[in-house]
């Protein structure tokens, strides 16, 4: 088993606001430690405000740890000087849920596209316009798309589009902060099942972070539960959402339906049921 990322004791705090002298800032992630296997999904769950996208910002050092370490491939980031730092960021790329805050709306997709390229590869016109055309195709889109505006497709299209923009530069790693949470449920079974394909095909690893059980058992190969900024509970992602130990992880899934897919081996009719459940309908 080869770790790409290994985090150890992350803590970032945040001042409170309003603070009074000698009153402690505010935990946001407490102590958090997590290994992520490489070509694997680690997934983070837990309730609005447990930490998850803030520990998913310190995994990346988008946002600077308060203390803790963070191994990327062997290197510790904290160590990496910032231009280090640059160079080493197009290995680890973001997914947001909000394809509207994400997207420059002014922007052409084949320009969303093709500015990561401009900034860390140095290609011909012809070049980019090629990698951006295998691209769209690649994420179920077409090459013609890139003379488009993100406004002119659907959720889940623009989803695409931002991960398409995240696999440019060939990452080892995307945090994948809530991707198809904004998504009706027909279109998350789809765009899921894209990500899935994708790491198999280009061997991608994902912190996959959401609140939604049905989202995680299907994506998640290992879970780490937040609460309050702390881990209550970790392991391998099926044997824990069948089997938990922690009482706040027996309430979270007790608020979800959670479509049953352990019992099937067989990989296609495992997505056929999930993408039923996602539909919320029942596999027949
Ligand atoms: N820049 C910041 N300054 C102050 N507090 C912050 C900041 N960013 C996050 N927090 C606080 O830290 C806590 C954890 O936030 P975080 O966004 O990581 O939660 P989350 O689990 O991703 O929640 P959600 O599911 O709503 O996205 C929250 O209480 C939040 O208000
Ligand atoms: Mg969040």
């Amino acid at each position: 088993m080869t770790v790409l990322v290994r985090a150890r004791n992350l803590v970032k705090e945040f001042p409170r606001r309003g603070a009074k002298r000698g009153e402690l800032p505010f935990r946001a992630v407490d102590d958090v430690s997590f290994d992520l296997r490489k070509g694997s999904t680690l997934a983070i769950v837990g309730e609005s405000g447990s930490g998850k996208s803030t520990t998913g910002r310190c995994a990346l050092r988008l946002i600077e740890p308060t203390s803790g370490e963070v191994h990327f491939d062997g290197v510790n980031l904290m160590d990496l000087s910032p231009e280090e730092m640059r160079r080493r960021r197009r290995q680890m790329q973001i997914v947001f849920q909000d394809t509207y805050a994400s997207l420059d709306p002014r922007w052409s997709v084949g320009r969303l596209l093709a500015e990561p390229l401009q900034l860390h590869e140095n290609l011909s016109k012809g070049e980019v316009k090629q990698r951006v055309g295998d691209m769209l195709v690649r994420v179920g889109l077409e090459a013609q798309h890139a003379d488009r505006y993100p406004h002119e497709f659907s959720g889940g299209q623009r989803q695409r589009i931002g991960i398409a923009r995240a696999l440019m530069l060939n990452p080892q790693l995307v945090v994948c902060d809530e991707p198809v949470s904004a998504l009706d449920v027909s279109v998350q079974a789809q765009v899921l099942n894209l990500m899935k394909d994708l790491q198999e095909e280009l061997g991608l690893s994902y912190i996959f972070i959401s609140h939604d059980i049905s989202v995680v058992e299907f994506i998640g190969d290992d879970i780490i539960v937040m609460n309050k900024g702390k881990v209550v509970e970790q392991g391998d992602c099926r044997e824990v959402l069948r089997n938990p130990q922690d009482p706040y992880t027996r309430a979270l899934l007790a608020a979800v339906p959670i479509p049953d897919p352990r019992q099937v081996s067989d990989r296609e009719e495992r997505r056929r049921i999930i993408a039923a459940g996602l539909r919320g309908q029942h596999a027949s």
